[in-house]
């Protein structure tokens, strides 16, 4: 095999999904260009024909499609047709960033250990939505963001990274969602990156990083 078929082997396919603006996705495309990692983004999907995160994605060359989950009767056609969608990139990492859809666990089954989500939230607390306006609510000191590998329990799975952010008086949801999306922009790239170069494993059921690096950003 020439040492350029190694090279292209070695390239791992990454499939991005969203919904809306993709900002997470921008950031994981570009931290990938910036730090040349052996991987690269073969296409951006959403459910969305509208989701502002496309746009960035066709304008830097990056293959786009759309499967929209109101054109299907069931949820496991809508899967189906993603998966059918997805394939195609034959993804060695599929990335749901903002994607605002429960996937069933048909779905899930089939990428398992090579699906990562991102939910703002120090999981397993607050899963779901709202889950600034929860922790306030709760009267939380600290929240923050986590990246985990995709189980068929929304929002559960093996932790690969978390940000942690101090709750600030006078801080409303938008205020606090906008100081935890920072981070998000850290800490899934890293965690995508150590995905892409063969860093992590999964010991019964908790996330190691093989070098040992911090798996938890703070402030
Ligand atoms: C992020 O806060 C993410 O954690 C949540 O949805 C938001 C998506 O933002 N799941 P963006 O589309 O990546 O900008």
């Amino acid at each position: 095999m020439s040492r350029a078929s190694l090279h292209c082997r070695a390239m791992k396919s990454i499939v991005i999904l969203i919904s809306g603006r993709g900002s997470n996705m921008e950031a994981i495309q570009q931290r990938c260009a910036a730090e040349g990692w052996p991987a690269r983004v073969a296409a951006v999907i959403s459910n969305r024909a509208n989701a502002g995160g496309l746009q960035f994605a066709a304008a830097h060359g990056i293959a786009t499609a759309v499967v929209d989950h109101q054109a299907f009767g069931t949820r496991e056609a809508f899967d189906d047709a993603l998966a059918a969608a997805i394939d195609r990139f034959a993804p060695d990492l599929l990335v749901l960033a903002g994607f605002m859809r429960i996937l069933g666990e048909r779905f899930v089954r089939r990428y398992e250990g090579r699906m990562l989500n991102i939910h703002p939230s120090l999981l397993p607390a607050f899963p779901g939505l709202h889950t600034h306006q929860r922790a306030l609510d709760a009267g939380c000191k600290l929240v923050g963001a986590t990246v985990h590998f995709v189980t068929p329990q929304l929002d559960h799975g093996p932790i690969v990274m978390q940000s942690v952010v101090p709750v600030r008086d006078g801080d409303d949801a938008d205020a606090l969602a906008a100081r935890v999306l920072a981070t998000e922009h850290q800490i899934y790239p890293r965690a995508v990156r150590w995905f892409v170069e063969d860093k992590l494993r999964i010991e019964r059921g908790v996330v190691r990083q093989r070098d040992g690096a911090s798996q938890l950003l703070l402030p």
